[in-house]
């Protein structure tokens, strides 16, 4: 057994797996609304692999929710911030290559530590040497994440070039497999894999089957997290690939129902609790967010522990959260004296007023401030003038009322069965064809 730099003393409430609905069913009764897909989510944990592991001493509480793996975005001061809104929300880390990993031994820190409270965590790694893969995850798994994460979606020239990276990895399930079980072999955690629905052309239901039934039958992995979008490799930046090519969640719903065995996360284009609440009412098991959680974390994370999770609101304001993240900032500035960027801790915050009246105006004053601000206190003592008391001090008392129906067409779209007898052809990393059966 490997030594834990980090362990997990983050204090979720010890719940067990035969106790989740009692302590659900009050506020069932109270979001009435909600019950269905607490009912969907007791059938899944029948079958979940994970949920012993998960829910046993009352460390984390399953994936319903998480915050998608965001370069840039999702780093150590966003994940202190999200957490602070969110006790139970699953945090992603930004990708990490495994050769960063492997040259940055003696800086491993800079790239790998985490604070105990971020905790559920799940390390995204991107890469498909073997090697490199391996001992990347032997050194990750001395920082104590939950999960490890393959990358088997991003679409970025800058990866995508190098080899078979990202989301070109699609087109190579057998590597993917070994990749996953590299990574397993060599780490105490579950490892998933994110992908797209498909990557250019090979974009059929029944080829994204193929992938997932290649990769879960030759390696540990059984969550996968599905970003309904195929991608283009070329022609659409990274960023037009999360918008162009048209999501399609009714393959999301179909890999469920012909892959109950496994689980899967579904990605791409929800941008408020209710759609989480929708997708899981009709019967997602787990959904990702990321630019919604990222661009508004108030509204999107601070509902996620009620009506994901089934617990009280935690009745903070955002003055309070953002007094618990002056205490963090301290802490970093503490640490590391003049070589802080204020303007890195900052970035997080800047989204916390979404759709505020007085936000433009924190906005514009923040950029000022930041011209001389040497503290979070002077920045914060600065800006939040322009904050109303009634903002800073009113705290989230219910889901919002929805009125969403995002997936109610879904079942009208959803694919044919995938039949399991089927001759599997994949493509490898110079497109030739490959054959095999999986009978
Ligand atoms: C700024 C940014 C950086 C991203 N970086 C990664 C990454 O490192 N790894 C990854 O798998 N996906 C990455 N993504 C994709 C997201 O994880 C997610 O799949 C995508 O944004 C769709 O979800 P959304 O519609 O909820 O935003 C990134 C997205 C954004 C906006």
């Amino acid at each position: 057994m490997k030594t834990a730099k980090y362990t997990l003393l983050y204090a979720s409430i010890p719940i067990h797996h035969g106790n989740i609905t009692q302590c659900q069913k009050p506020l069932s009764m109270l979001f009435g609304a909600f019950s269905q897909f607490r009912r969907v989510h007791s059938l899944q944990q029948k079958q979940d692999p994970y949920a012993e592991a998960r829910l046993d001493g009352g460390k984390n509480r399953p994936p319903w929710f998480s915050v998608a793996p965001m370069m840039d975005w999702t780093d150590n001061h966003y994940r202190t911030l999200a957490r602070l809104i969110s006790k139970h929300a699953w945090l992603y880390t930004e990708m990490v290559v495994s050769e960063t990993i492997v040259h940055q031994k003696e800086n491993l820190d800079r790239f790998l530590a985490f604070s105990p409270e971020q905790h559920p965590i799940v390390l995204q790694i991107g890469g498909s040497n073997l090697e490199n893969l391996a001992k990347a995850a032997e050194l990750a798994n001395f920082y104590s994440y939950d999960e490890i994460n393959l990358n088997c979606g991003c679409p970025s020239k800058k990866v995508a070039g190098h080899g078979c990276f990202g989301a070109r990895l699609m087109f190579n399930p057998k590597l993917v497999g070994d990749a996953v079980s590299a990574i397993a072999a060599n780490s105490d955690v579950p490892v998933s894999v994110k992908c797209r629905i498909g990557v250019d052309d090979r974009d059929s239901y029944n080829e994204l089957c193929d992938f997932i039934s290649t990769v879960a039958s030759q390696s540990p992995a059984n969550h996968f997290i599905i970003h309904a979008r195929k991608a283009l490799l070329s022609g659409l930046s990274p960023a037009e690939n999360r918008k162009v090519p048209p999501l399609k969640y009714e393959y999301y719903f179909a890999l469920q129902r012909d892959f109950p065995e496994l689980q899967f996360t579904l990605n791409g284009g929800i941008t408020s609790i209710n759609q989480v609440d929708a997708a899981i009412k009709q019967g997602a098991y787990g959904v990702m967010v990321g630019r919604a959680a990222y661009n508004n974390p108030w509204y999107t994370l601070g509902h996620v522990d009620s009506a994901i999770y089934g617990v009280p609101y935690h009745r903070k304001s955002r003055r309070q959260i953002l007094e618990q993240y002056q205490d963090y900032t301290d802490s970093i500035i503490g640490k590391c004296g003049s070589r802080t960027n204020v303007r890195q801790l900052v970035k997080p915050l800047l989204h916390l007023f979404h759709s505020e009246p007085a936000n433009s105006q924190w906005k514009r004053m923040a950029d000022a401030s930041l011209r001389h601000c040497k503290t979070m206190k002077s920045f914060l003592d600065e800006t939040l003038r322009t904050i109303p008391d009634y903002v800073l001090d009113s705290t989230l008392v219910n889901t919002p009322s929805s009125h969403e129906e995002q997936f109610t067409d879904v079942d009208s779209l959803i694919p044919p069965p995938y039949s399991r007898s089927q001759k599997l052809t994949y493509f490898s990393e110079d497109q030739g064809a490959l054959s095999g059966s999986l009978l």
